[in-house]
C-alpha cells in the first residue's frame, strides 16, 4: 500500500507529516534557483538567508502567497525536492498526498496545487480545508454538536472559522496575517524612523519585540538599515513599545475579521463558542499578550493552541491516524 502523507503548504512554512512516523520536515517555503539554469540551488532554511541579498543571476522565490500558489514551476519544484530530501518520493514509490487548502480558495487555484503537489511525484492528491485540520490539530472536539472557533493567523492569511459536527458552519478569510505585521514594521521605520529596513529585519523584530498589549515590555534589540537621508548603512535600537505601536492598527483588523464571523454564526452556535472560548493558532498566535488582547476585545475567553506552528500539520496526521469519524471529514469537499 501506498505511504501517507499530510502536508501544510503554508506561505512562510511547509510542514509534511508521514502516516506512522509524525511529522518529519518543517522548513520555510522558500526556494532559490540560479535563473541562467534554470536549476534550484537550494530550499528552506538556506534558501530564506538569502533573500534580499543575491546577484541578479540568482532568483529567491516564495511560491506560495497568501496561502496559494504565486509560481507554479516553483511550487512544483520546492515540493519535489522536498519530498526527495525525506526519501519519500522515488521512481518506484509515489505517496498518497493530502495538503491543506485555504477555506476561500479558487476552483483554479486549488487545481493548481493539486497539480503542483502530483507533478511533485506523488500518487493522488486529496484536499484538506485547512481551518478544519488546525481546529482537530489545536485538540478541539470538531465532531461535537457543540460549536467551536479556530483563528489560524498565518504568514499570508488569517483564518477563523465555527466548527460543528465536523464541518465549517462559518468560515472567514482575510488576508491580512504575519506577513502584514513585518510590513508595518518595515513602513514604522521608513516614515518615522527614516530607515529602511528588509523583510528579514522586519520580521526578526517582530519575533523578539512584538507584544499584544503596550502592558508587556520585552525591551529592546539592534536593528540594521539604510538611512534614507544619506543613503549609508546605520545602526539603530528598535524598542517593543515601537513594535506593538507599528503593528497595532494590523492586530485591529484581525479582530474585526473575527468580530464578523461571529456575527455571522448562528446565535446557537455562537452562545457555545461564548462558553467555549475561542482559539488561537498559527505563527501569529505567538505574539505575547494576544489571547488577552482579543479576549479583552470581544469580551470572551480566548486561549492559544499547544503548539500553534504544527497545528494544521498535527491536524492532517490525526486524520490520517484515526479509524472512525475523524478520518472521514477529510474527505468531505
Ligand atoms: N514567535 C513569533 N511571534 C510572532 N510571529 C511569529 C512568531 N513565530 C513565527 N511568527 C510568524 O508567523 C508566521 C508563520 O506562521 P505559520 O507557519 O502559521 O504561517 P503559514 O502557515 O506558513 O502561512 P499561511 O497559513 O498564511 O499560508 C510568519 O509571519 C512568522 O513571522
Ligand atoms: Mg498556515
Amino acid at each position: 500500500m501506498a505511504r501517507q502523507i499530510g502536508i501544510d503548504l503554508g506561505s512562510a512554512n511547509t510542514l509534511v507529516y508521514l502516516k506512522d512516523a509524525g511529522i518529519i520536515l518543517n522548513a520555510p517555503t522558500v526556494i532559490s534557483i540560479d535563473k541562467n539554469t534554470g536549476k534550484d540551488l537550494c530550499i528552506g532554511a538556506n534558501a530564506k538567508k538569502m533573500l534580499g541579498k543575491t546577484p541578479s543571476n540568482i532568483k529567491v522565490s516564495r511560491p506560495i502567497a497568501e496561502g496559494v500558489i504565486n509560481d507554479m514551476d516553483d511550487t512544483t519544484l520546492f515540493i519535489s525536492r522536498l519530498l526527495e530530501k525525506a526519501e519519500l518520493v522515488s521512481f518506484f514509490s509515489r505517496p498518497d498526498a493530502y495538503v491543506c487548502v485555504p477555506i476561500k480558495s479558487t476552483e483554479v487555484e486549488r487545481r493548481a496545487l493539486q497539480t503542483a503537489v502530483f507533478e511533485a511525484g506523488t500518487r493522488n492528491v486529496n484536499l484538506v480545508r485547512e481551518p478544519l485540520a488546525a481546529a482537530v490539530g489545536a485538540g478541539l472536539r470538531v465532531l461535537s454538536a457543540r460549536g467551536c472557533m479556530i483563528v489560524d493567523i498565518g504568514a499570508g492569511t488569517t483564518e477563523c472559522a465555527v466548527i460543528s459536527r465536523g464541518d465549517l458552519v462559518v468560515s472567514r478569510s482575510q488576508k491580512i496575517a504575519g506577513a502584514n505585521l513585518d510590513r508595518a514594521i518595515m513602513n514604522y521605520f521608513y516614515n518615522e524612523r527614516r530607515i529602511e529596513i528588509g523583510e528579514l529585519t522586519a520580521e526578526r523584530l517582530k519575533i523578539k519585540l512584538a507584544v499584544a498589549n503596550q502592558k508587556i515590555n520585552r525591551g529592546e534589540a539592534q536593528v540594521l538599515g539604510r538611512n534614507l537621508k544619506n543613503g549609508m548603512v546605520i545602526a539603530g535600537v528598535a524598542t517593543s513599545k515601537e513594535i506593538y505601536y507599528a503593528i497595532k492598527p494590523t492586530l485591529a483588523s484581525i479582530v474585526h475579521q473575527i468580530k464578523i464571523t461571529l456575527e455571522a454564526t448562528p446565535p446557537e452556535l455562537t452562545s457555545d463558542v461564548h462558553s467555549s472560548g475561542i482559539v488561537l493558532t498559527g505563527g501569529g498566535a505567538l505574539i505575547p499578550g494576544i489571547a488577552e488582547y482579543i479576549s479583552a476585545e470581544l469580551k470572551m475567553k480566548v486561549s492559544i493552541a499547544p503548539k500553534p506552528l504544527e497545528s494544521v500539520c498535527i491536524g492532517i496526521g490525526k486524520m490520517l491516524e484515526s479509524d472512525g469519524e475523524l478520518n472521514k471529514i477529510l474527505y468531505k469537499d
